[in-house]
């Protein structure tokens, strides 16, 4: 279970001072879907980087399952983000000339598991985004969904416990969306990943069931969907 409490961030606190997160807190059990919504500049990337382990809060505390993530060493934490938590951003951060298997391969890669098993995971990660047959393509050779779908793919390759994504369907059109929210769904319920995902579209939150919607750095509603 993740827990904040107080979460603030202030950037710049000794220049102009911006408090883009004002105390913020909650608690996401493990399995849930949230999406996080507010205008742009409420603070929503700014509370998922340091939900993320990508920042560290100003001031407040941060737990997952009592682990006290604030106070955890860095190495400790980038071991964290290896192995528990996955990424996905808005642009899709290919690399170019390698393959969809290739890029999805990247993570197990760094965790020093050998190329044969890497991308056994690899594919299976590929299927289960809907990817099967694009394993030798390009990036020149997908469309914004697939690149998003293989950017999935890298993220869940390592069977995280945690799925981050900020703003994912940003560059895509609508019905591709469907199709990327749809595969966030499914990890969601097939694999009981628990997803926290920035978004600004008021459509997208009907994938996930709980809302919380941010404004000024603080929350302004956290709602729980009844299915
Ligand atoms: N590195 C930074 N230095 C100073 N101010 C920042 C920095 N990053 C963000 N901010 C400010 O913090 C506030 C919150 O920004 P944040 O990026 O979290 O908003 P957001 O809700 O994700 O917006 P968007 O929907 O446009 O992505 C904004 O006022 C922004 O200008
Ligand atoms: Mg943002």
């Amino acid at each position: 279970m993740m827990k904040v409490k107080n979460l603030i961030k202030v950037y710049n606190p000794e220049t102009i001072p911006v408090h883009a997160v004002n105390g913020i807190s909650f608690e996401i059990e493990k399995g849930d879907f949230v999406a996080i919504i507010g205008a742009s500049g409420s603070g929503k990337s700014t509370l998922l980087h340091m939900l993320g382990l990508l920042d560290l809060p100003t001031k407040g505390e941060y737990t997952i399952n009592n682990l006290n993530i604030v106070k955890l060493p860095e190495e400790e934490k980038t071991l964290y983000r290896l192995l528990q938590i996955g990424y996905v951003f808005q642009e899709y951060a290919l690399v170019e000339e390698m393959t969809a298997l290739g890029n999805v391969s990247i993570p197990l890669i760094m965790q020093g598991k050998s190329k044969k098993e890497a991308e056994k995971l690899a594919k299976e990660a590929l299927d289960i985004v809907g990817l099967r047959g694009m394993y030798n393509r390009t990036e020149d050779q997908l469309s914004g969904g697939e690149r998003q779908r293989v950017a999935i793919a890298r993220a869940i390759v390592a069977k995280p416990k945690i799925l981050f994504a900020d703003e994912p369907c940003a560059n895509l059109d609508s019905k591709t969306s469907e199709q990327v929210l749809e595969v966030f769904k499914k990890l969601n319920h097939e694999l009981k990943l628990t997803i926290i995902m920035v978004t600004h579209e008021e459509w997208h939150i009907k994938y996930a069931d709980r809302v919380i919607k941010l404004r000024d750095g603080v929350i302004e509603y956290d709602k729980r969907k009844n299915h």
